[in-house]
């Protein structure tokens, strides 16, 4: 047992884990750049008081799953590591005046959450999210634009079967009325309510609609639907956000329960899943409209519609389907050449030819430690490499001999030439062993 681990929820990623999460973050990346997305980063931190009035105090992220900071007495102030990134988005929103950039205004974020929330498969206490935020445009168009873009990031991915659930929340003119309606209906089923729902009844009964808690399944199965309650302004939105999903072929289910779990959002919500998985902790990612929380953190009243992707989820899933992950596991890039020499001691040399081969752009590796040739070239060949570059007595004259390592064929090149030499074998190479490299992620 080793005396320090990772702590509780966190997990390393180990190479074959980051070079796959490093694929979808570019994935992501790529794809926000190319429907008008520009990056922000925001601190790791911000006051508590962000999260609580964006998120909303009684949500669980808020209640029970956020990650305080011990707080330093001189500071007098509060401090929390971000649950998610809408908050802190819309915060530097406001701070800098991007209200009067030409709108809507729109980021994107891909960066790690922190939530205690209680550790299980797919549910980590520090995890990746791939977030857009577009502020400023009331939509509708937008809002399916938006769902379009995470559809095709998962299908990009790899993914090979998910489900978009679709609701409308209503908002400040007819959302009222519902929640009251949604109270009056657990009060007469208060005894059915576990406690903490119990505690939540007269403060946000929406947030009992979103329990997590499988005992009241079938009275939220019961409770009255949120779509039935729209206003006329709000039903005409949800229309129009459908009819632009259909023009665009973006399949989608309705589900009248999808309220989310945190208290910013306003009509349009959306949550996906992989095919045939609504456990909670299975969700590939979600967002939805919030209208009103540029206001509510300072700003002038301003819409806005956004998505988080959950990576970790979306790697969980990738690898449990069928035929596994695909290019995001691919292995990583093996390197092309290891510069290997008869005289074991001489590891300058290696080093001065290596470095000078990267410096040409070639993925090169060098022996660095003493042993002899034979069991240098062992390990090229073990490290997956395409070539090895031996230096022996004939650098004298400026040679060296380059050998194939897979063909066992071998001949020698003038050092001056080198890195040419190799970047054309290279690429005959690869092109040789084209049909079986993994598949690039394509549309
Ligand atoms: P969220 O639904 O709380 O939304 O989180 C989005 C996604 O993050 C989830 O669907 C899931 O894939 C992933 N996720 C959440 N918690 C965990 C966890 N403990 N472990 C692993 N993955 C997790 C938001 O955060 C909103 N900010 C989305 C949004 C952006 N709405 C508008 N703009």
């Amino acid at each position: 047992m080793p005396a320090f681990r990772a702590p509780r929820g966190t997990r390393d990623l180990l190479p074959q884990d980051q070079l796959a999460l490093g694929r979808l973050r570019a994935l992501g990346e790529e794809l926000a750049q190319r429907y008008g997305y520009h990056p922000i980063a925001t601190p790791l931190f911000e006051q508590v008081a962000v999260f609580e009035r964006g998120i909303g105090e009684v949500t669980d992220v808020i209640e029970k799953e956020l990650f305080l900071l011990a707080p330093r007495e001189e500071d007098g102030e509060r401090w929390a590591l971000r649950p998610e990134p809408t908050a802190g988005i819309v915060r530097a929103y406001v701070q800098h005046g991007m209200q009067t950039w030409p709108q809507p205004v729109k980021l994107t974020m891909t960066a790690e959450m922190f939530r205690y929330d209680r550790p299980q498969a797919g549910r980590y206490r520090s995890f990746w999210q791939f977030d857009v935020e577009a502020i400023g445009d009331p939509g509708p168009a937008v809002d399916a634009e938006i769902i379009e873009l995470a559809s095709r990031f998962y299908r990009r991915a790899g993914i090979k079967a998910f489900t978009i659930l679709l609701n409308s929340i209503g908002d400040a003119a007819c959302r009222p009325a519902y929640v009251a309606e949604l109270t009056a209906y657990y009060r007469e089923h208060v005894g059915e309510l576990p406690p903490l729902e119990r505690s939540r009844l007269e403060r946000n009964a929406l947030r009992i609609l979103d329990s997590k808690d499988e005992s009241i399944a079938a009275l939220n199965a019961a409770a009255p639907k949120v779509t039935d309650r729209l206003c006329d302004a709000c039903a005409a939105h949800f229309a129009a956000v459908r009819e632009h999903l259909d023009a665009l072929e973006v399949a989608y289910t309705l589900e009248p329960r999808l309220v989310r779990g945190l208290d910013y959002y306003t009509r349009t919500a959306f949550e996906i899943f992989p095919a045939g998985a609504m456990g909670q902790q299975s969700a590939l990612g979600g967002g939805g409209r919030y209208d009103g929380l540029v206001e509510l953190l300072g700003g002038r009243p301003t819409p806005g519609i956004g998505f988080g992707l959950g990576l970790d989820r979306v790697l969980l899933a990738l690898r449990e389907q069928e035929g596994g992950a695909g290019a995001i596991d691919a292995p990583e890039p093996t390197p092309v050449g290891v510069v290997v020499g008869s005289d074991p001691a001489d590891t300058v040399t290696r080093l001065r030819v290596a470095t000078d081969l990267r410096a040409a752009g070639l993925a090169a590796r060098a022996e660095l430690g003493q042993r002899k040739l034979g069991k240098q070239l062992e390990a090229a060949a073990r490290d997956g490499a395409h070539f090895a570059v031996i230096l022996g007595d004939e650098l004298a004259s400026g040679n060296v001999q380059l050998r194939d390592l897979e063909a066992g064929t071998q001949r020698a090149v003038a050092l001056a030439d080198l890195a040419r030499e190799l970047q054309r074998a290279s690429i005959s190479h690869r092109h040789g062993l084209a049909a079986d490299r993994p598949e690039a992620m394509s549309d």
